[in-house]
């Protein structure tokens, strides 16, 4: 069965820059400790006017103008968030009336960080089976609306932004080779929003316990995201047959620079096989890897033929790669 390929990317960034120093007058913190533990330098805020459907689509004309494909010729809408619009309506269906797709069935997915990966393997399989010819995915957050300003522990971690990728029948380019899907709902609990939902519904007292914001236990992620981003490098090699060391592109999901560091050290890898950009946009969860596979193609760090990998880890716990010959 013919692959299914990637057509074009698109990303949205939200133009306020907000730097490690800006964030000095906010928290107790300060630039040395965030870039030392994270790589963070700077990342991007939303205006107030913006909501993650507004990146959302903004990402998807990006790339539907690349491609000079029309949105009336989308048949699916599938975007990837933890920060949605709002419970109800998805944030997919607010995304189609704002592009026009209204050929489009819409909906979104729930995978945190690893949420683009999942979506680009739906999107794969509607394509080679025949349901669809052209899918757009879109990993789209506005984490900033749903952080606790006053806990420095998470507040300086994450950005808002949304990537995009176009999916089509396979024309032998960007082909999306294999996936590797996978998660462990033991973790949940590691990295939530604890209130809000069936579970916890929203009252007077979560508010005051600010229970709607985002909560990491932060060492532990750290650990489970060292341990299952070698996973992820192990399985790619081993489905393409090949040494870990010789992965040409990873284009990871923009978590930590110690969490790639040791990874790097614990399978003999090299900092030039992955592609950072955390330094400008921090954590933006579901979005971080297709801003990174944009810009790893624009900067020339993916070139024709090269082999990609893009594995993401995130709240669930969910981890993932897609494997793609670019
Ligand atoms: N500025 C200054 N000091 C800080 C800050 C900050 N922003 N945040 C925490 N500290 C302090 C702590 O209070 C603590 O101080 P203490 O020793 O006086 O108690 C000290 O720094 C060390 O805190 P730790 O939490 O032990 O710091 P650690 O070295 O573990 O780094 C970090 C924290 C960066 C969050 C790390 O655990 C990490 O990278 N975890 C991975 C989590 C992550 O990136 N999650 C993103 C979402 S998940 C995902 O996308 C997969």
């Amino acid at each position: 069965m013919a692959k299914a390929s990637i057509i074009s990317t698109g990303k949205y960034l939200p133009k306020r820059i907000v730097t490690n120093r800006d964030l000095e007058k906010i928290v107790d913190t300060n630039d040395e400790w965030i870039v030392t533990r994270t790589g963070i330098r700077e990342r991007r805020i939303a205006a107030e006017d913006e909501s993650t459907s507004d990146l959302a689509a903004k990402a998807i004309a990006a790339a539907l103008e690349k491609a000079g494909i029309k949105a009336e010729e989308l048949d699916m809408i599938i975007v990837a968030t933890f920060t949605p619009d709002a419970y109800l309506a998805s944030t997919a269906c607010v995304v189609q009336r704002t592009l026009g797709a209204k050929n489009a069935g819409a909906v979104d997915i729930a995978a945190a960080c690893t949420g683009f990966v999942y979506g680009l393997s739906m999107a794969s399989a509607y394509i080679q089976s025949g349901m669809a010819k052209y899918v757009a995915v879109v990993g789209a957050e506005l984490i900033t609306r749903f952080l606790d300003w006053q806990d420095r522990s998470t507040c300086v971690l994450f950005g808002d932004g949304a990537g995009a990728a176009i999916v089509g029948p396979g024309n032998g380019r960007h082909e999306l080779v294999d996936f590797v899907l996978c998660a462990d709902g033991t973790g949940w609990e590691l990295l939530s929003i604890p209130a809000g939902g069936s579970r916890k519904p929203p009252s007077r007292e979560t508010v005051d316990n600010k229970e709607h914001y985002l909560k990491m236990a932060g060492r532990e992620i750290f650990k489970f995201a060292v341990s299952k981003l070698e996973v992820l490098l192990q399985e790619t090699a081993r489905l393409c047959d090949m040494d870990v060391k010789d992965i040409e592109c990873i284009v990871p999901h923009q978590v930590n620079n110690r969490i790639f560091q040791s990874c790097i050290e614990r399978l003999g890898l090299r900092w030039e096989q992955f592609f950072i950009n955390l330094d400008k946009y921090g954590n933006t969860s579901a979005a971080s890897i297709p801003i990174a596979l944009e810009e790893a193609v624009e900067q020339g760090f993916v070139k024709d033929g090269s082999l990609v990998t893009t594995p993401g880890l995130g709240a669930g716990l969910t981890y993932g790669t897609a494997i793609i010959r670019w």
